[in-house]
């Protein structure tokens, strides 16, 4: 019964209204192929500085991407974005990346892939790929869902994808390419688009390469929104997680774009651990920060305040057991939507950093190990485990974040490399 139940709600958290396909003629297929003319190069080249950054460059009718939460793959799914968005409303939420040829061969089976709760929005889809045609197809096919932005990845290390031809981060080698793919799939799609990016890959992490890239991206194809990760990427030797962690952080590089493109909007990502971070990045200038790992192991604590201290919206009085209650119907609507997936263990997941630093956390992942075991509804596993937790943790709203910014941006800004000095428009357009 509940299942049932649940089934429906979940239909209703399919696709919404689809939306026109533009440029299905010969624009859309010569940008496929790649063959975008030098007139149309110069176009964007003159075209690139008319626009006001948090109007045009995303969704209107959402507030401005100032906070995002990073695309990370096996985590940001369909199950992490409903918990989110039960603590803030506002937070710009990525999907995990989707590799372009996953949309394009799961034809008839996109929902899987695609499909998300219409109380997401704003949503970004994360796409990667490095077959125009299937790039474009994938973003033709993702229209119907209705995200709200779509970002490339150009910044994925995995070998995975790195090593398949130009994929991830290697692309930041061949900037040509991803100006193609921008404008492929900018031209089957009705959203803005950005790009997701390191600042280096290897020994090519000069900030004037950096700018190469931002500059030839921007200038030859419709993209004005840049994600950058702050650290570059070593393509051998390291594991993806390593180069998580080991490249060091450069946020006087991603400072600087901000300063040499000033047309352009960046939104600051990596090592970015507590809001009151993020409002010192912003403070300094930045147009949006993006935070992953810190807003998936701490949700409460880290999205719980982005409401008030980013948009400025009243304190919550939600409490954890409010949220509890919800994603609980959520999670027994979906148990079992594609045979025995997701099971409760992959539902509850999104959950296990929900207790942060609180009193009985330990106990509580320990009900949960056991519960695993045998769980076969949510509600059970909640009833089962949540005895771990006091109730002044589960009936507590959030508390007010703490003001006064921590300096660890300011040191970056007082060390920003030389102005870029752009590529001549003749050796763009020839290059
Ligand atoms: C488990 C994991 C998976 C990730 N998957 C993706 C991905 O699919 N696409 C992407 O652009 N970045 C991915 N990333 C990188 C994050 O988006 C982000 O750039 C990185 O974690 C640095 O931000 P943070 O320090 O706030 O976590 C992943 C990171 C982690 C930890």
């Amino acid at each position: 019964m509940m299942k049932s139940a649940g089934h429906i709600l979940f239909a209703s958290l399919t696709p919404l209204p689809s939306v026109t396909l533009k440029n299905h003629g010969r624009l859309s297929s010569n940008l496929v192929h790649g063959n975008i003319t030098k007139s149309r190069k110069l176009h964007h080249y003159h075209q690139k500085c008319q626009f006001h950054k948090d109007s045009i460059m995303v969704a209107t009718r959402y507030p401005p991407p100032w906070f995002s939460v990073a695309p990370m793959m096996e985590y940001t799914d369909n199950h992490y974005r409903t918990l989110a968005r039960l603590i803030s409303r506002h937070a710009w939420l990525y999907t995990e990346m989707i590799a372009a040829e996953t949309i394009v061969f799961q034809k008839g089976n996109l929902d899987r892939f695609l499909a998300f709760g219409p109380e997401q929005h704003p949503i970004v889809l994360q796409i990667g790929g490095s077959d125009l045609e299937n790039i474009a197809k994938a973003t033709q096919l993702a229209n119907s869902y209705g995200y709200d932005e779509i970002n490339f990845n150009c910044g994925c290390p995995s070998p995975k994808v790195a090593g398949k031809g130009c994929f991830g981060v290697r692309l930041m080698l061949d900037p040509k390419f991803v100006a193609n793919a921008m404008s492929v799939i900018a031209a089957n799609t009705d959203v803005p688009v950005s790009v997701k990016c390191r600042i280096g890959v290897d020994n090519q992490d000069s900030y004037n390469e950096l700018c190469d890239f931002i500059y030839k991206v921007s200038s030859l194809s419709p993209t004005k929104h840049f994600i950058i990760h702050s650290r570059k990427a070593l393509l051998n030797g390291i594991s993806p997680k390593e180069n998580r962690s080991i490249p060091p952080l450069k946020y006087e590089y991603y400072y600087a774009l901000v300063r040499d493109f000033p047309d352009l909007r960046f939104t600051i990502n990596g090592g970015i651990n507590t809001i009151d971070e993020v409002n010192a990045a912003r403070s300094e200038g930045a147009h949006g920060v993006m935070v992953g790992r810190a807003a998936y192991n701490n949700p409460w604590n880290l999205l719980g305040h982005v409401d008030s201290a980013i948009y400025g919206a009243p304190l919550s009085s939600l409490t954890r057991r409010q949220v509890i209650e919800k994603y609980q119907v959520y999670g027994d609507s979906v148990l079992g939507l594609y045979g025995p997936k997701p099971n409760v263990r992959e539902v509850i997941k999104p959950l296990l950093g929900f207790f942060h630093s609180e009193p009985g956390n330990g106990l509580w992942k320990r009900k949960a190990d056991a519960a695993f075991l045998h769980s076969t509804t949510v509600k059970s596993f909640f009833e089962e485990t949540l005895v771990a937790i006091p109730d002044s943790v589960l009936d507590s709203p959030i508390t007010e974040a703490s003001i006064g910014f921590p300096d660890v941006f300011a040191d970056s800004k007082s060390r920003l490399p030389s102005p870029y000095t752009a590529v001549r428009e003749e050796e763009l357009l020839y290059a």
